[in-house]
């Protein structure tokens, strides 16, 4: 049985920051599946999204996930879209210990905005965002674990996670 732990959430989560902070914490590797994809494609994730379109990222999204099967004790962090599809949260539970690092979404959008390069963000309303956002919860809730992350530094949000998988789960 794999024990890799896969952080899921929507954009701006700390889903990058936290994941490399707890695999630092947990000496395991860390693996990011956008970084999968900019590496096989030689181009950004918006250039891949203004080149091709959102359905070909999907598709390359559904690959790394095959690709993820190789792993067995890293710490995964995803994109925000990745689990959002029939069958996919499934296939990330086989993986291990899926943490949902929820927030709300005006925090989120704060984040994810000023970072910038999301195209699922870019030139969409707050009403689109929120629709987004509703269509992707009922995904994110069927993470083993959530942890809350408004309010908190990704610090108290790494030492909240790593004692939950200790006490609680026993999976570190
Ligand atoms: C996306 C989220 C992004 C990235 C791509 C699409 C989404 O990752 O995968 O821009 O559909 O929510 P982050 O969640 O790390 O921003």
């Amino acid at each position: 049985m794999p024990r890799n732990i896969v952080l899921v959430g929507f954009m701006g989560a700390g889903k990058s920051i936290c994941g490399r902070l707890l695999a630092r914490r947990l000496g395991r590797c860390f693996v990011e599946t956008d970084d999968m994809i900019v590496a096989r494609e030689g181009c950004s994730i918006p250039e891949i999204f203004t080149r091709h379109g959102e359905p070909r990222f999907r598709e390359l999204e559904a690959e790394a996930v095959a690709a993820l099967a190789l792993k067995s004790d890293d710490v995964i962090a995803t994109g925000g879209g990745l689990p959002c599809r029939d069958g996919r949260m499934e296939a990330l539970r086989a993986l291990g210990t899926v943490v949902w690092l929820r927030g709300g979404l005006v925090a989120l959008l704060e984040r994810a905005r000023r970072q910038g390069a999301r195209p699922m963000i870019a030139n969409r309303t707050d009403a689109e965002i929120q629709a987004l956002y509703d269509a992707r919860e009922p995904y994110y809730r069927q993470a083993h674990l959530t942890i809350e992350t408004d309010g908190r530094t990704v610090d108290q949000v790494v030492s909240e996670l790593v004692s939950t998988l200790r006490t609680d789960h026993a999976r570190v």
